[in-house]
């Protein structure tokens, strides 16, 4: 049994014999050239007692876009209460919901006027408390995002900041025109204090004629910057974590981490001479001053110590911090901090949405995954995310040929899995004219390219039935186009009755209770010329095999070379379901083009 120091929250291994025996670490493997074993990546074990996250699949939802109970076209909280039992159904455990914080919708929910309330379009605290109860009752934790590097320009902290009013008037990023000096004189413009460039696009400052200075906004515009080195800034939102903390959330996502600290001087950043950078586009500058300082490790620090000193005070179940970082994978890392220094409990492996190609080659896939597993801590917990709200859904941005395939993986790989909702049933990303966008970053793209970063796409409403608008909501209207696919076996209730990617999603995570899961090393492998994928996850004498044909040719794999493996094995799942329940000799295993399989040997699954 492992149990969890909350100080240090290193895992200390306990006398009790009841929980099993550690990885086995010394099984050597031989590669198909029969070159000299290679190291396994061999983990901690991912059941870690209180540390609940660590075997987790965790469920993302954008409450705009699940279920509308109340008909204007826009999701709710009542709407996700409604639909638990699925999300229970599913084997997942835990959601992860995007903001319900009171908010102007800017953002839509990414631009909070108030941490402590929901906004009326979801419902209200007495509705999220419901939620909470609900979820629990069902053993489904609750992850909240929480946004701490800036707030709307219509909360009350920024409307005082900028009269002054104190303690309220450092809490932003102000700083004075470039040309000051010259303020007074005819034709004066004020001009932005340095180059610095929104992610959302132009200028990253904004100009306030009634403060006659400017305030700094990494996001929209309406997206203020808070001010980090204001002690009574860090004091407040250690107080907004608390607030939720006593309403009884298991953890946050904090969103936007790298972004809550720019540099003092102000000073210009470099171009990034990045290919295809334009001018006024984020990547044109290498964001040096504001992307990643030292200072934001401190914060989350303390961000840390106040989830860990409410666990001590409270149950002693340690509550998980989720860093958002779009970083490489060498600065992504550090937010695992080190030794007795821990810092979230994971940052995001975004791998797999920014580097995936479409179409991706197996060897790809093994290269993304080898690097994860290779620059994390050790005992750090791994995790892999295939989806979110700001990136393509899988069936568009990497394939249709690849929904289930690519389920297979992330539910196989040890640690946590994120999955975005409709991910499941392998929901596509809709069409969006311009006059349908409603997403700051695409409509600051402009009508010419607002396609290539919208990320209204990927958010369209859940497709639950072939009923109206799917089954999603009752209104005329919806905030989104609902995707038409509906109408052909895109939607839940289709998807029930049927062989589908909602079945093979539900079968994938019930391996994650199976000891050659939660207990074997990880081992990934390519064949064919770079184009089969092979990932093998064994503990003892049972095991688990991805075999992934990623190509669109027919192949034969000969995995003798896999010393661990025996040479029977039987198909516990395929993407082909004539396939499934096959026993298949290890050395010759035939696969049609995509076919995706899950193999196992001495593994019973529930
Ligand atoms: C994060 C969110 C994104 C949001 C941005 C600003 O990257 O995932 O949706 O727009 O932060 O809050």
């Amino acid at each position: 049994m492992y149990k969890m120091d909350l100080r240090s929250r290193k895992l200390k291994r306990t006398n009790d014999s009841a929980s099993g025996s550690s990885p086995d670490k010394k099984r050597p493997v031989t590669s198909a050239q029969g070159e000299p074993p290679r190291p396994r990546r061999d983990l901690v074990v991912l059941d870690a007692g209180a540390q609940w996250w660590r075997s987790a699949v965790v469920y993302q939802v954008y409450p705009r876009s699940f279920k509308d109970t109340t008909a204007n076209g826009i999701g709710d909280i009542n709407g996700i209460r409604s639909q638990l039992q699925y999300i229970s159904k599913l084997g997942v455990n835990a959601i992860w919901l995007s903001p319900v914080f009171k908010s102007p919708m800017k953002d839509f929910g990414y631009d909070i006027s108030d941490y402590r309330d929901i906004d009326p379009i979801f419902g209200n605290l007495k509705d999220m408390k419901a939620l909470i109860d609900e979820m629990h009752f069902l053993g489904l934790r609750l992850i909240l995002d929480l946004v701490p590097n800036h707030t709307s320009n219509m909360h009350e902290w920024f409307k005082m900041s900028v009269k002054k009013e104190e303690p309220f008037t450092d809490f932003y990023v102000w700083a004075k025109p470039k040309n000051v000096s010259e303020a007074g004189k005819e034709g004066y413009v004020p001009q932005p204090p340095n180059n610095w460039i929104s992610v959302f696009g132009g200028s990253a400052w904004e100009y306030s004629s009634e403060r006659g200075e400017f305030y700094l906004h990494q996001f929209a515009k309406d997206q203020p910057d808070l001010n980090f080195r204001n002690p009574r800034v860090v004091s407040a939102m250690k107080q907004v974590l608390k607030f939720w903390l006593n309403m009884g959330v298991d953890g946050f996502r904090i969103d936007a981490v790298p972004h809550l600290f720019e540099d003092l001087q102000l000073r210009d950043e470099p171009h990034s001479h990045k290919e295809d950078s334009k001018a006024g586009q984020y990547d044109f500058l290498d964001h040096i001053y504001t992307h990643g300082l030292p200072e934001v490790f401190d914060i989350m620090k303390e961000f840390r110590n106040t989830l860990d000193s409410y666990s001590e005070k409270t149950d002693k179940i340690p509550r998980l911090l989720i860093a958002e970082v779009y970083d490489t994978v060498e600065n992504t890392v550090k937010y695992y901090g080190e030794g007795d220094q821990p810092i979230a409990d994971f940052p995001f492996n975004f791998l797999l949405v920014s580097e995936m190609e479409r179409n991706p080659r197996a060897d790809h896939l093994k290269e993304l995954i080898d690097r994860w597993m290779d620059a994390i801590p050790t005992g750090g917990c791994p995790n892999w995310v295939l989806g979110n709200h700001d990136k393509g859904r899988v069936a568009s941005r990497i394939g249709l040929n690849y929904i289930d395939s690519m389920n297979m993986v992330v539910m196989l790989l040890p640690g946590v899995a994120f999955t975005y909702y409709g991910e499941e049933i392998g929901m596509e990303d809709v069409n969006l004219s311009w006059d349908q966008t409603v997403d700051p970053a695409g409509i600051n793209a402009g009508q010419e390219n607002y396609m290539k970063v919208s990320r209204d796409p990927a958010r369209s409403p859940m497709q639950w039935s072939i009923n109206k608008n799917a089954g999603f909501s009752e209104s005329s209207s919806t905030w989104l186009p609902v995707n038409q696919n509906y109408l052909n076996g895109i939607n839940v209730e289709d998807q029930e009755h049927r062989f589908s990617h909602l079945q093979i999603y539900r079968s994938l995570i019930k391996l994650r209770k199976t000891d050659a899961f939660l207990k074997g090393g990880l081992h990934t492998e390519v064949f064919n010329d770079g184009k089969t994928f092979v990932m093998s996850r064994v503990f003892g004498d049972s095991g688990i095999l991805a075999v992934i044909n990623m190509s669109n040719e027919r192949a034969s794999v000969d995995l003798s070379s896999l010393s661990d493996v025996p040479d029977e094995l039987t198909v516990y799942l395929s993407n082909r379901q004539e396939f499934i329940g096959k026993s298949l000799n290890k050395s010759s295993i035939g696969q049609s083009p995509y076919q995706a399989d899950v193999l196992l040997f001495k593994v019973d699954v529930e």
